[in-house]
């Protein structure tokens, strides 16, 4: 089959290579990738900014597919079925966090960004019938993420004034697109103000350039502060969502773009009786919830451009400058 692995001898350090077919291993399926999307992490796993790197392994956390083939008999009803995968592998029982055994999919276990992926069956769900292939590859970690921040860790509810910066990412698209299924009224910010008008377009009420020293005067004025904050920068702009959330409020981090904070304003924190909180993908309770919600709300993901596996180096680039909305996607 064709993959793009990681290779990190080289100036891309990717490579499309052509690779033996995987073996199926015990409670294991084969799925015929038909699309699958980048995430962040895999542009990290290119910049060797990840733990435990291995050049050789196909990268790729989100694909769908169709199931080919199972290695045990128990699990021949998969087969034929159009499916999505679940990223997140031991997870464990606890719902508050994951287990030391957690791992995702794509480093250091082969991923999706080849024609065919070896995975234990438990991590497949039946694909969303109204979403597309390419919409369903997207769909499974920044989807899985954004859920849990909002929902188990955010608390978001009906009538809450909810804020999800840096809209133009994967996880932010999804954020944004339930917090408003739940019926919030949605502010969203982002470097560029063609986003703003974008997500405006999409649902959200009020835009916010965070480039611009004032935003934090206009937030508070357009909506009186937030219940709820989902971000996934944290680095020193962290202390400007301190200031805008409501007392009690929520702020949800999922990811430090931007890096660690140098400072943070402990005493607005504590005054104000905030909860700081942090969010990773989440548990198949999570997954579960997820799918049902995304169903019943007939949720679609926005996705930005579609590449095939040959353009790969483009689609990573285009990952790295930030300049996408939504989610890059391979359509094999
Ligand atoms: N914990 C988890 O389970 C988990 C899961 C997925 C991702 N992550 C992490 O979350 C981050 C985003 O991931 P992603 O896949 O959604 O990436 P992405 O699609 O590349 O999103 C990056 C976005 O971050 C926004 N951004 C950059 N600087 C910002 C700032 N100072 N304030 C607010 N937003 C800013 C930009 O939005 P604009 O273009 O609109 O300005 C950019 O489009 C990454 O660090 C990733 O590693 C964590």
């Amino acid at each position: 089959m064709k993959a793009i692995v990681l290779q990190r001898n080289l100036d891309s350090k990717i490579e499309l290579v052509s690779m033996p077919d995987p073996e199926l291993m015990p409670g294991e399926a084969l799925v015929r990738i038909k699309a699958a999307a980048l995430n962040h992490r895999d542009e990290w796993c290119r910049q060797g900014l990840y733990p435990n790197l291995s050049d050789g392994v196909v990268l790729g956390s989100d694909g769908a597919g169709v199931v080919e083939k199972v290695c045990d008999e128990s699990n021949s009803a998969w087969i034929g079925k159009e499916v999505i995968i679940n990223p997140a592998m031991f997870w464990g029982e606890d719902q508050r966090a994951q287990s030391k055994d957690f791992k995702i999919l794509g480093m250091p276990r082969n991923g999706t960004f080849g024609e065919y992926i070896a995975i234990p069956v438990d991590r497949l769900h039946h694909k969303p019938e109204h979403l597309t292939w390419e919409e369903a590859a997207a769909l499974p970690l920044a989807g899985l993420t954004a859920f849990r921040a909002l929902t188990y860790q955010g608390q978001a509810k009906a009538g809450d004034q909810v804020l999800v910066t840096g809209i133009g990412g994967g996880v932010a698209q999804f954020a944004a697109q339930y917090a408003k299924a739940l019926g919030v009224t949605l502010s969203v910010s982002s470097s560029r103000s063609a986003k703003l008008e974008k997500a405006k377009a999409l649902g959200a009420d009020f835009g916010f350039n965070y480039l611009e020293p004032d935003w934090i005067e206009q937030a508070l004025q357009a909506a009186g502060g937030f219940d709820v904050i989902i971000d996934g920068a944290a680095g020193d702009a962290i202390n400007n969502l301190i200031h805008v959330c409501k007392p009690g409020g929520r702020i949800v981090l999922y990811g430090a773009t931007m890096g660690i904070p140098n400072k943070l304003e402990a005493r607005k924190v504590y005054w104000n009786q905030l909860k700081i909180m942090g969010s990773t993908m989440g548990s198949d309770r999570d997954f579960r919830q997820m799918v049902a919600f995304v169903e019943e709300k007939g949720i679609r993901p926005e996705l930005d451009q579609i590449f095939s596996l040959e353009e790969a180096e483009k689609a990573f680039e285009k990952m790295k400058a930030g300049d996408q909305f939504g989610k890059i996607v391979f359509k094999l």
